[in-house]
């Protein structure tokens, strides 16, 4: 689906608010992202560490935790921001957890500077493992 140019830029802007909830003193890399859903509400989420430094959740995945808590299980665009040059793509697991409930989504990756990184879900993860490749019985 296409998203609205101004769909685009409060996505982005959300993602760019959420980051300033980030927990993140030991990375010191505040993530914030934003989910656009079916219903035309957007979702956030940012980066929360853990002493235990395994135990770290990504922005992205808050943003989708948000939104499925909410009900809202169909995400059709995704921003993700972080207060770097550059913009920042999502990690592997982020990309497969958005696959689950976005697998048509489009993703916009921000920073501080002009450059922006928009691209498919799909093109980020391509043959993606999801719930057709289970046997019949253990799919939702
Ligand atoms: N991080 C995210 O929030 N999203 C990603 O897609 C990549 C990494 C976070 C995890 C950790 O808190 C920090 O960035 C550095 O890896």
């Amino acid at each position: 689906m296409d998203i609205s140019t101004d769909q685009k830029r409060r996505l982005e802007e959300a993602a760019r608010l959420a980051h300033q909830h980030s927990y993140s003193p030991y990375s010191r890399f505040p993530v914030g992202a934003a989910v656009l859903t079916a219903s035309g509400a957007i979702y956030t989420g940012c980066n929360v560490e853990n002493a235990s430094l395994g135990l770290t959740q990504c922005a992205e995945r808050n943003a989708v935790a948000s939104a499925v808590g909410q009900g809202e299980r169909d995400i059709l665009a995704v921003a993700i921001y972080t207060p770097t040059p550059h913009p920042t793509a999502p990690c592997g697991a982020c990309r497969q957890v958005l696959a689950e409930f976005g697998r048509d989504a489009t993703v916009f990756c921000c920073g501080d500077g002009e450059q922006r990184l928009e691209a498919s879900l799909n093109s980020l993860l391509p043959a993606a493992f999801a719930a057709g490749d289970l046997p019949e019985e253990e799919a939702p």
